[in-house]
């Protein structure tokens, strides 16, 4: 274990320290003599495998845990936190890794929550709005006060729970996984953001399995494995490679699938699927499009266009113009329940809203949406044994950390949740699988296994409709891509023929000359097989009055050579493998 620059005593002392810090939970130690040292102005990543211990360690400093061993330091100064209030008086504030904003509020509401301005007896909305704007314009956050936290994309409430946290005077921010669900653009304005913050002077921890974010944005990285801190490291001094060595001592892996298991038989077909939103206004417009059994189609988009609402309604969880069958039969009136009947997995974008039940055993949660079928039924009774059996092999199959099938899936790590649903959907041989982020928040390791376990059964067949913020994971697994903007499919994009740059500025709309290569309009029955020598220019419009159609999908252009350099000088991901 190395530290990076020893401390100087003519230094401030550090925002950070935390020494010898131990939490133990029923048959796990989730921290073990943890030593951490963090500078104030940093932004101090903290990076290791799903169930390393990196949001226990990080409640414990915003006092929502309690350490059964050691000590913390803010500003030098020893201190014991009760209770979040206590860390929050002391200047500390975290964004969780789930999000924590009710969707039924405004941005406002949700900000002031808990600490209300008072005027008189009421709560002073005046000024509240006032700071809110004031914060918002110093970061340049662009937080709109009256909005409803529904109507905002993810990027959007990111924004919003670090402007509640610095609402509340937060000087050191703790950001669990806040890039788990960001697109890469996203992803630059909110390292735009941390950087104006630490210029100010704040401090920021920040966690990330996304190795390559982690080396752009870090002024130093602690690794933890198993629970302990087994080196601090300079982001120049390591590569994506060597931190996923020192993280869980295995390589990199690629999403690359090489050969075509894509079959001629439709499992999957929507035709015409148009979904309207609150106000009647289609929030999916007319989207077609087949999957054959072996295909993985992606879909790609920045979050807030249509993807989620697309997923749902094949789901059958919202209403839906036009028609979807399954395997030739038209399911397009089935409820979910049926539609899961007859072969469709599904991992929801949000794992803890939709895909788990917190409070209950693993073993339940193995029966959850598959509740009629085997191995958890027999006739008409649950069969408990069949279930907790089935269980205990997804854990066994998909490393799902954890002391045993009867804790409840809340004592799961985030990334360990993840791989249980995703277990539990891969289950019982489905047709389809309709799977929104499935590596969501699961480190280099686990994704790759899962990677691995798509790859299997997709061979076997399966159709997999995919949606990823991983732009590396979507186009190195899909077989055809497709752009949603605004709710309509506006180019189907060659994996083959793309990079996360290009298909990151066709997803934004802003194109230009290095647009990805893409072919124009939406042809319903693509099969994957096309031609990447033309670019798509989706125009950018901030204007959300323009109609989609108006989004210039121009044809034409060079011939786009994918290894052109973007024109955009971002750090996004660089494909998994490479390191930096
Ligand atoms: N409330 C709890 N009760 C019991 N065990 C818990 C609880 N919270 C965490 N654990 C256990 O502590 C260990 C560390 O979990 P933690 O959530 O800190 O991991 P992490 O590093 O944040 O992982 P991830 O990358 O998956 O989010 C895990 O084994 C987890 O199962
Ligand atoms: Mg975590």
């Amino acid at each position: 274990m190395s530290t990076p620059t020893p401390p100087d005593p003519a230094e401030d002392p550090p925002a950070v320290e935390l020494e010898g810090i131990t939490k133990r939970f029923p048959g796990v130690v989730a921290n073990r003599d943890i030593r951490l040292s963090v500078r104030r102005g940093h932004v101090h990543a903290i990076v290791g495998e799903n169930g390393a211990g990196k949001s226990t360690l990080m409640k414990i400093l915003y006092g929502m845990q309690h350490p059964d061993e050691g000590v913390i330091r803010v500003g030098g100064k020893p201190v014991t936190f009760r209770s979040p209030a206590d860390a929050i008086a002391a200047g500390i504030g975290m964004v969780h890794q789930h999000f924590m904003l009710a969707d039924n509020l405004t941005v406002l509401e949700n900000i002031i929550l808990g600490s209300e301005p008072r005027r008189g007896a009421g709560i002073d909305f005046g000024a509240a709005r006032k700071k809110i704007k004031e914060i918002s314009d110093a970061y340049g956050l662009g937080v709109s006060p009256d909005t409803l936290v529904e109507d905002i994309g993810v990027g959007a409430r990111q924004r919003v729970e670090i402007l509640k946290v610095l609402y509340r005077g937060a000087r050191i921010l703790i950001l669990d996984e806040p890039t788990a669900v960001l697109v890469p653009q996203e992803v630059d304005e909110l390292f735009d953001n941390l950087r104006g913050l630490v210029r100010e002077g704040l401090t920021i921890i920040f966690i990330s399995h996304k190795l390559d974010e982690v080396l752009s944005v870090a002024d130093a990285i602690t690794v933890i494995r198993r629970g302990t801190t087994v080196a601090s490291v300079l982001p120049k001094d390591v590569t994506a490679r060597r931190l996923a060595e020192l993280m869980v001592g295995s390589e990199l892996p690629s999403p690359e699938t090489r050969e075509s298991t894509v079959t001629d038989v439709v499992a999957l077909s929507v035709r015409g699927l148009t979904v309207r939103g609150g106000d009647g206004r289609p929030v999916v417009r007319d989207v077609s499009f087949d999957i054959h059994k072996g295909e993985v189609l992606g879909i790609a988009g920045v979050e807030g266009n249509g993807q989620a609402e697309l997923v749902e309604a094949i789901m059958g969880m919202r209403p839906a113009e036009g028609v979807i069958t399954l395997d030739g039969t038209d399911m397009s009136h089935w409820p979910t329940l049926r539609r899961r009947e007859g072969g469709i997995g599904y991992i929801p974008e949000d794992r803890q809203r939709h895909g788990l039940l917190l409070n209950s055993p693993l073993w339940e949660n193995r029966i959850l949406g598959h509740q009629t079928r085997r191995p958890n039924v027999r006739g008409p009774w649950i069969d408990r044994a069949g279930a907790r059996a089935d269980t205990q092999r997804i854990v066994d199959a998909y490393d799902v950390r954890t002391p045993g099938i009867d804790v409840d899936a809340a004592a799961l790590s985030g990334g360990n949740q993840q791989k249980l649903i995703v277990g539990r959907e891969m289950s019982g041989d489905p047709v389809v699988l309709i799977a929104s982020h499935p590596t969501r928040g699961v480190d280099v390791g686990a994704q790759a296994a899962i990677w691995d376990h798509l790859r299997a059964a997709r061979a076997a067949g399966l159709a997999v409709l995919l949606i990823s913020a991983d732009l590396d994971e979507l186009i190195g697994l899909s077989d055809s891509l497709k752009v949603l903007l605004r709710g309509q499919v506006v180019a189907d994009v060659d994996p083959a023929g793309v990079t996360p740059e290009l298909l990151g500025s066709a997803m934004t709309g802003a194109g230009g000359p290095d647009a990805a290569p893409a072919t124009g309009t939406p042809d319903p029955a693509a099969d994957g097989g096309e031609t990447p020598d033309a670019a798509a220019t989706a125009q950018a419009t901030s204007d959300s009055e323009a109609a989609p159609d108006d989004q210039a999908v121009a044809a034409g252009g060079r011939g786009d050579d994918p290894d052109d350099p973007p024109s955009a000088g971002r750090a996004g991901p660089t494909p998994a493998g490479e390191g930096k």
